[in-house]
């Protein structure tokens, strides 16, 4: 983790949630406390998968107030890259691990009146954070959750249990849907809105607020992007003139790492901007996998994301 403090851990539990879902529990090894987080941040947990390190950010979902440990949900993904099957396979109680010290790019704003929060899937992970620090100060809120079925809605039966009406359940396969249109008529002004779960869902609820009128700065939304596999290409650097070969499963920022590259990251998910590159030669196609360069910018390629974004053609040179 170039830019990022790293702290060692062991991690003291491994949970079977649910049948994808499973939850992790670290602890510093040297017994002192963890560094404080608000509700929304996210750590960066470092892998060594069969040779090749992976760097994946997760939500933290335990209690902020909590500093003897940190908690994450992993969801597995059998068509992925490997970081969750890792996870799910590799790591168990006792282990050390490497993971960075938190940051936030998915915080609340504690000016709001009201925090209306949306998850699908393992998106409830920051908003379980986030409700206990809501509910520690006092303030109001309400969260609607949706996931394919009773199984698959983890903590949702202990989340209810704890906020109560507060907290609303959905599920698909009961053809429940969230009434977006009328939760968002019915909010008191000054309310804001969080998001967080797949693409479709979060381009849904955006986008219904906005045309309903709701300000963008009342808008938070945060998508787990993981960096697609793909085939693989070579990047150029056009400082040093170095050739760096990107495998199908790595990201190009993985491998920017693996040569020793220092190169500045955040969010690793395509979100915060912290990696955006600027292109000197592009003979082919940019791949662009982030919601961070506009539309104009990626047509251009003059710019790429390395964590998410990738390239098919003759020739990438970036200015690095
Ligand atoms: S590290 Fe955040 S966009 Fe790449």
């Amino acid at each position: 983790m170039s830019n990022q403090t790293r702290m060692n851990v062991t991690v003291t539990e491994v949970v079977e949630v649910n049948s994808l879902i499973k939850r992790f529990r670290f602890v510093r090894e040297d017994g002192g406390a963890m560094p404080g987080f608000s509700g929304g941040a996210h750590t960066v947990v470092e892998m060594d998968d069969n040779g090749t390190r992976r760097l994946n950010a997760y939500s933290l979902m335990s209690d902020p107030a909590d500093s003897s440990g940190y908690e994450i949900s992993v969801r597995r993904d059998d068509s992925g890259r490997g970081g969750s099957l890792f996870m799910h396979k590799g790591v168990k109680p006792g282990m050390k691990m490497v993971i960075s010290q938190p940051v936030n790019l998915f915080g609340l704003d504690l000016r709001a009146r009201k925090h209306l929060m949306i998850a699908g899937g393992i998106g409830i992970t920051p908003f379980i954070a986030q409700m206990a620090q809501l509910d520690s100060l006092g303030h109001r809120f309400e969260l609607h959750y949706a996931a394919r079925d009773a199984d698959l809605c983890a903590y949702g039966a202990e989340l209810s249990a704890r906020y109560g009406e507060r907290l609303h359940r959905y599920y698909d396969v009961e053809k429940q849907a969230i009434d977006l249109a009328n939760l968002l008529k019915t909010q008191p002004i000054g309310t804001h809105l969080y998001v967080c779960g797949p693409k479709g869902m979060i381009g849904w609820v955006l986008s219904t607020a906005q045309k309903m009128g709701w300000p963008k700065g009342a808008l938070h939304s945060e998508e787990f992007l993981a960096p697609p596999v793909g085939e693989a290409f070579t990047v150029q650097l056009s400082r040093s003139g170095v050739s760096i070969d990107v495998g199908p499963t790595q990201s190009m920022l993985e491998a920017l790492e693996a040569a020793g590259i220092d190169a500045p990251y955040l969010c690793r998910g395509g979100a915060c901007g912290q990696c955006e590159c600027k292109v000197d030669a592009a003979e082919g196609e940019i791949l662009h996998y982030d919601h961070w360069l506009s539309d104009d910018q990626k047509a251009a390629k003059t710019h790429i994301m390395p964590c998410v974004s990738r390239f098919k053609g003759e020739r990438l040179v970036i200015d690095l």
